[in-house]
């Protein structure tokens, strides 16, 4: 294979960027996440990536659910954070309150201009990342004229 190809290639992929939440209270945990897209309408079912040796993928496979929230184009800081290892503290992780999903219980971002909760139907462990298939619970808009982030529009990097 022409591995210089495959990269630049998978990485013409378009995706967005989300907060991806799991876990309840001071076991809180959210990372940013790219790889994730919806997979079906009936039931509502959306698909995302998660890498096998975060602590991210430990709190999904533990509660069976997680929280996919909305990043608008001038949220790019408060997304940055979320690339780190996750800091909770009370009500707040990396410094951003969040509120507990109404059916998971999964962290919610008041910050966030829409979110959705999902429960985990399916995964496949292929590689180094496991792709849970879920099914989406619950979901709220605080802004529906918000201009949701894409990679592209970014300088960073994830893919290849
Ligand atoms: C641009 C970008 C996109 C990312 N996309 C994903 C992704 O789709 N899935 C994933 O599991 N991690 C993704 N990550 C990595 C996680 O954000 C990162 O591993 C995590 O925040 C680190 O936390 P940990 O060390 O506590 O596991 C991405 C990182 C960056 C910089």
């Amino acid at each position: 294979m022409n591995l210089k190809a495959k990269k630049l290639a998978l990485r013409m992929l378009v995706h967005g960027v989300y907060i991806v939440g799991a876990g309840k209270g001071e076991d809180a945990i959210a990372n940013g996440v790219t790889w994730l897209t919806q997979a079906s309408f009936e039931p509502p079912l959306i698909m995302a990536a998660i890498r096998v040796d975060g602590r991210l993928h430990d709190a999904i496979q533990r509660t069976g659910a997680f929280s996919v929230n909305m990043v608008t184009r001038d949220q790019q800081d408060m997304v940055q954070t979320f690339f780190k290892p996750a800091e909770t503290r009370g009500h707040t992780i990396n410094g951003y309150a969040f509120e507990p999903g109404p059916i998971t219980g999964s962290p919610i971002f008041p910050d966030a201009p829409a979110w959705f909760e999902v429960e985990v139907r399916h995964s496949f462990h292929g590689g180094d990342h496991t792709v849970f298939i879920a099914e989406v619970v619950e979901a709220g808009v605080r802004n529906p004229r918000a201009t949701q982030l894409a990679l592209h529009d970014t300088s960073w990097q994830y893919g290849g």
